[in-house]
């Protein structure tokens, strides 16, 4: 195999974002349940083929520095280096190139280096583009290899101007445009690729003498060809892959395309959506083949689902695991795990901590907390069940009541294996119903009830032996 050339990429996010109105900076606003920017890095750090692979990412924050570079340490999961590297004043994008090189060594094999810079907040960048941007760049020996796009509606963006012989010939940006130039419908998405050798250098030869008095990145363009060195331009045909986001318009009309990916390969992975219009599913999630979606779903976080489950309508679970041929109906759940060939809802509400074994049914109006509940067993309405085991095959009646929480603390329930729970039984924790115990309908259950023994009444009196003499019909 050939060498690599080394390849790095330098992603521009210091800006302030203000068109979102928000507390938060754009770049951390979530799509797919990711922060907006760890969609970029990811589709940079997915680039790995036999001729590239990008070796390092330098990331450029100043607005919400400190939240932004954390927030994106533990977003994403890549071998390749991240660095974040401070711009103190936005002083335009030519700045925070400069910036950014500032965190490369001097001396490294400067000549072969290629560097891939862009602006943050193009989500829906793929790495095949980022690729073909590349590849174009070192077949045509560029000095800067850009990605171009047509728009019917050109404003905003900084223009393309081609010379006499149609190649690129510098980028002015619309507030510095003139008439005919306004007129050009071939725009700037802000995605390049420079040989890190020639940028330093033409970086240092821009000024801030236009319109914004800012140092643009966009000059360097026209610094290069005016310097006799080549560029070479890629236009791109989706033009929604380079879309910019920067209002909450454009934040939602993105979230759309990317989840609309995700769809995609789901299905083309196997599994049915009846609607994939109403199904949301996060970038994180992981689906198994034969899993069938029904509207109104949606699945976030680390959440994955086993083979043949259903899940919907109306269910939303997060950081939860499904199980084989469970079926999941009109739920929340949230860091839960539901084990294979359960069924769950309508109307259930799983909260933190809740585990259902292998078959167990959770039904109507069912709240469950902190609750590990044995194969088989069966909760099938009306009941709220927190801090607790319950045991194999066990049935809880409708109306059953866990009284966990004493004012102060929170106490453990423990039901064992083959219990009856009466309806509208009230449990008091901490408490412990032994195997094959019985409660009678209405009782409150203050004391432990030994196996096999039947509790009744206000305060529960213990009847023992009283499964025994059911079985012999006394
Ligand atoms: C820039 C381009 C324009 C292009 C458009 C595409 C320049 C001068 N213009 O304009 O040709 O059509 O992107 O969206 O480059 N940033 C910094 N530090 C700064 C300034 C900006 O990190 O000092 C970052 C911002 O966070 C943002 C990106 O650079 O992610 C672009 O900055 P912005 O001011 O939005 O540039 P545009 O005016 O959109
Ligand atoms: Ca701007």
């Amino acid at each position: 195999m050939a060498v690599k050339r080394p390849l790095a990429a330098i992603v521009l996010a210091a800006g302030e974002g203000t068109r979102m109105r928000s507390e938060t900076p754009k770049v951390l606003h979530p799509l797919a349940g990711r922060p907006m920017l760890a969609h970029l890095v990811d589709a940079l750090t997915a680039l790995s083929t036999d001729e590239m692979h990008i070796d390092r990412v330098v990331v450029v924050v100043g607005h919400g520095a400190e939240r932004v570079t954390t927030t994106l340490q533990d977003a994403i999961s890549t071998s390749t280096p991240v660095d974040f590297v401070e711009q103190p004043v936005q002083r335009g994008t030519g700045d925070a190139t400069a910036v950014a090189l500032s965190a490369f060594s001097q001396d490294a094999g400067i000549d072969e280096d290629d560097v891939v810079v862009l602006v943050a907040d193009v989500p829906l960048l793929r790495t095949e583009t980022i690729k073909e941007l590349v590849l174009l760049h070192r077949e045509s020996d560029a000095a800067a290899t850009l990605l171009t796009m047509h728009l019917e509606d050109p404003t905003g963006y900084g223009r393309i101007v081609r010379d006499a012989r149609g190649l690129v010939a510098r980028i002015v940006e619309q507030s510095d445009a003139d008439e005919s130039e306004l007129a050009i419908t071939e725009v700037n998405p802000a995605i390049y690729c420079f040989k890190r050798s020639l940028l330093a250098p033409a970086l240092r030869r821009l000024t801030a003498t236009n319109a914004q008095g800012e140092y643009y990145l966009t000059d360097v363009i026209g610094v290069l060809r005016e310097a006799g060195h080549s560029v070479s331009a890629l236009t791109a045909d989706d033009h929604l892959e380079c879309m910019g986001v920067n209002d909450r318009v454009q934040l939602s009309a993105a979230e759309r395309v990317l989840r609309e990916r995700i769809n995609t390969r789901w299905m083309r992975e196997g599994v049915t959506m009846v609607d994939p219009s109403a199904t949301y599913i996060d970038a994180s999630v992981t689906l198994e083949a034969d899993v069938r979606l029904l509207p109104g779903t949606i699945l976030e976080g680390d959440t994955r689902v086993g083979s043949g489950a259903i899940i919907g309508p109306n269910s939303r679970l997060t950081n939860t695991r499904v199980g084989e041929r469970s079926v999941v109906q009109s739920t929340n759940a949230r860091d839960s795990e539901i084990g294979p060939d359960c069924t769950v809802g309508p109307y259930a509400s799983l909260r933190p901590g809740t585990r259902l074994a292998a078959g167990v049914h959770v039904g109507t109006y069912v709240e469950l907390k902190n609750v590990e509940v044995d194969e088989g067993a069966k909760i099938p309405h009306l009941a709220y069940i927190g801090d607790a085991t319950i045991g194999a095959r066990s049935n809880i009646g409708a109306g059953t009541i866990t009284a966990n929480y004493d004012g102060k603390m929170k106490h453990q329930s423990v039901i064992g294996a083959d219990v009856r729970i009466g309806s509208n039984t009230v449990l008091r924790a901490p408490v412990s119903i032994g195997d094959g115990a019985y409660t009678a309908a209405g009782s409150v259950v203050t004391r432990d009830v030994p196996p096999g023994a039947l509790a009744k009444g206000v305060p529960a009196e213990i009847d023992e032996g009283w499964a025994d003499r059911l079985e012999e019909g006394s």
